[in-house]
């Protein structure tokens, strides 16, 4: 193996060289001679003459060189009891005959897909049949409810919707029909087909622009894969921003290629015949880069679950899952973790399996607090990589490299920053700043390849969202700060971004959702601490004059509107009616400063503000003490 420093130093000394090699990885029906297009900066290409198929790198070629009968999927699913292997060449097959199918509705190279399913194979088929058509797919998270999808299908304006009659969690059967129709009637964009995978658990009655997924086989033939120019988008996945509008971040084919396969091999230290786990879901990156999209291309075999890691049926489901697959690598989110370790902190259920198999535990979504990170390693008594990176960049942007030499951990820090991003920490004027000092993290630009090379259809948004602030550089929206070793620490968002159990929420789109109750004069949601989901969003609310209501009915009224509106997965659970909100003498809400301390940060309270009282009240609140109302 080589060293950290040495790759770090190859790419620093020649990028364009660096990603020219690395392109090697991929099987190119044109290989790229132009690596790097600056000419539009700040918007940079990757290997923009370059022409491939991702899909192809993902299935076809592992066939072609003996690799067919290798499992590609394994899919288990203790939710519905049931378990299914794929092979590679199961998988192509089945890939390239939806991919005829999509084609027989109208779905061309270029095309939208909108997917919205749950944790089946048939999720990863579909992505894969759209790669294969050079069309875009745009997997939205079962979680979301009508309006959120309403709002994706307006943006990415899909040919075709597929889907599934139900999602199964824990607690209930979530009926997808009514969702996906009840968001169609929302949009101005209507799709012209919707096909549905018919799930035994609530089977859908099937309207006149719905087809059923097996039927759609019956009649369709297999599709070749279409090549694709490197730029072409490969996906678009909708993320939260500051605003409630969410952000359509796009991938491109051939830099996202090489990036899932560098990647792969060098962050998380897995190749061709290894098991992978990443206990994700497909609606979110972690489920694009490293269920479907790094595993396949490097020929690995990938384990895609459908269930929670406590409950389904115990705190061991995870472990069980391990020894029954012989997983190489698992990556998850704290979260998960601090779940089973919840429920089996002594690890009794862990030794009742064998885990031999797992060589690295992976941890990201979330910032990893030392308490998870030391109670993972004395457990499992193998490395806890905590990884940092976001829906934008695609893959890691600091991480340990387990494909290279090893080098030491440390708790609380994501380690080292990867080849190809160049990250510095700057003050609020752009002053970089030294080692031990806090400050907004930014990536000097060009980006390597993988990452966001725009907004869909929005460059002028993405240059506003990211790029304005630090003219040069692109913004994070995180804050952290390096050590004397150059090891990185992430201390949390700079904006109205939360992270609640791994999943990315825009308060800005909560308190749209709060202020629209006709009995609140104004609100503001905050992240607060929580033992399990490391944060959760919490509704402060002062109500209009003259409104008398019971802080009950208020709070159900609210998180009901919230379930309906954005969704499950919001999660909002806590209302809390304050008499006012902090301010500043001239009436601007304090919400950074609200932040901070939820945070557990050090605030500088702003000499503006208008009533230091309101904010001591409400001060607990935000420190996550959900009793000190
Ligand atoms: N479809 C429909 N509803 C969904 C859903 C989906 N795909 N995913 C979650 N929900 C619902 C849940 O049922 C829950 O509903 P409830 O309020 O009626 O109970 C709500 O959304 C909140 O879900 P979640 O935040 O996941 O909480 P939970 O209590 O169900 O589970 C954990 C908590 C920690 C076990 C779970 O969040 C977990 O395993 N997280 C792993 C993190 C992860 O996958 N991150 C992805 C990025 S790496
Ligand atoms: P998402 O785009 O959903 O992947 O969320 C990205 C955000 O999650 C980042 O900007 C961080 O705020 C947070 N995040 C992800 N991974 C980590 C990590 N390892 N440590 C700290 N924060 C993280």
């Amino acid at each position: 193996m080589v060293s950290y420093h040495e790759v770090r130093q190859r790419w620093e000394s020649d990028p364009v060289k660096f990603w020219r090699e690395a392109a090697n990885q991929i099987e190119w029906i044109n290989s790229p001679k132009e690596i790097l297009d600056e000419t539009q900066a700040p918007l940079y290409r990757w290997y923009t003459d370059g022409v491939l198929n991702t899909c192809a790198n993902a299935l076809d070629r592992h066939v072609a060189s003996g690799r067919g009968e290798q499992i590609a999927i394994l899919y288990d699913s203790p939710l519905t009891g049931s378990k299914r292997a794929l092979t590679y060449r199961e998988l192509l097959d089945q890939v390239s005959l939806f991919a005829g199918g999509l084609a027989s509705l109208g779905v061309h190279k270029g095309d939208r897909v909108l997917i919205y399913m749950p944790m089946v194979p048939e999720a990863a088929i579909a992505m894969l049949a759209c790669a294969r058509l050079g069309a875009v797919h745009s997997v939205v998270f079962g979680g979301f409810a009508a309006a959120e999808l309403a709002a994706r299908i307006d943006d990415a304006e899909p040919v075709v919707i597929v889907s599934a009659s139900c999602g199964i969690e824990p607690s209930r059967i979530v009926e997808y029909q009514p969702i996906i129709e009840s968001a169609i009637h929302l949009a101005k964009h209507q799709p012209t087909a919707v096909v549905v995978l018919q799930r035994p658990q609530a089977p859908a009655v099937l309207g006149e622009r719905e087809v059923e997924w097996h039927d759609l086989l019956a009649t369709a033939t297999g599709h070749d894969p279409v090549p694709v120019q490197a730029t072409d988008p490969l996906y678009i996945l909708y993320t939260s921003g500051t605003t409630g509008k969410p952000k359509g971040v796009v991938r491109d084919n051939g830099g996202h290629a090489v990036a899932m396969a560098w990647s792969f091999n060098n962050v998380y230290g897995m190749g061709p015949g290894d098991v992978w786990w990443a206990a994700s879901d497909v609606g979110w990156v972690v489920g694009h880069s490293y269920i479907v999209y790094a595993p396949l291309i490097c020929g690995a075999t990938a384990v895609m679950y459908e269930g929670k890691p406590v409950g389904t049926p115990d705190a061991g489901a995870f472990w069980r899952v391990i020894e029954e697959y012989q997983v190489n690598g698992l990556f998850v989110a704290p979260t998960a973790i601090r779940a089973i370790r919840k429920e089996d902190s002594a690890g009794s259920q862990l030794r009742n399996y064998d885990i031999k198999s797992l060589r690295t535990l992976f941890l990201a979504g979330e910032r990893l607090d030392p308490s998870t990170f030391e109670w993972a390693s004395e457990q499992l008594g193998i490395p806890i990589v905590d990884n940092w990176w976001q829906t934008e960049s695609g893959w890691p942007i600091a991480s340990n490299l387990r494909g290279l030499d090893p080098m030491p951990i440390k708790s609380g820090s994501p380690s080292v920053i990867v080849p190809g991003y160049d990250v510095r920490i700057f003050d609020v004027q752009g002053s970089e700043q030294p080692a031990g000092a806090e400050g907004a993290i930014v990536i000097k630009l060009p980006m390597p390849p993988g990452t966001l090379p725009t907004l869909w259809g929005d460059n002028q948004r993405f240059i506003d969202s990211y790029l304005s602030t630090f003219p040069g550089y692109y913004t994070t929206g995180d804050s952290g700060f390096f050590d004397d070793e150059k090891y990185l620490y992430v201390m949390g968002r700079t904006d109205d971004v939360i992270n609640v159990a791994g999943h990315r929420l825009s308060t800005g789109s909560l308190e749209a959702v709060v202020a629209a109750n006709e009995m609140v004069a104004e609100c503001a949601v905050i992240g607060v601490h929580d033992e399990i989901k490391g944060q959760i969003p919490r509704a402060f609310v002062v109500l209009k004059a003259g409104v008398d209501v019971d802080p009950k009915t208020l709070r159900k009224t609210i998180v009901a509107a919230v379930r309906d509106e954005i969704g499950p997965v919001a999660a909002l659970k806590e209302v809390v009616i304050v008499p006012a909100l902090p301010k500043t003498r001239s009436g601007k809400m304090l919400r950074a400063t609200m932040r901070g301390i939820a945070d557990g940060r050090e605030v500088v309270i702003p000499s503006t503000i208008e009533d230091i009282a309101v904010l001591e009240a409400i001060t607990p609140l935000l420190q996550g003490d959900s009793t000190a109302d």
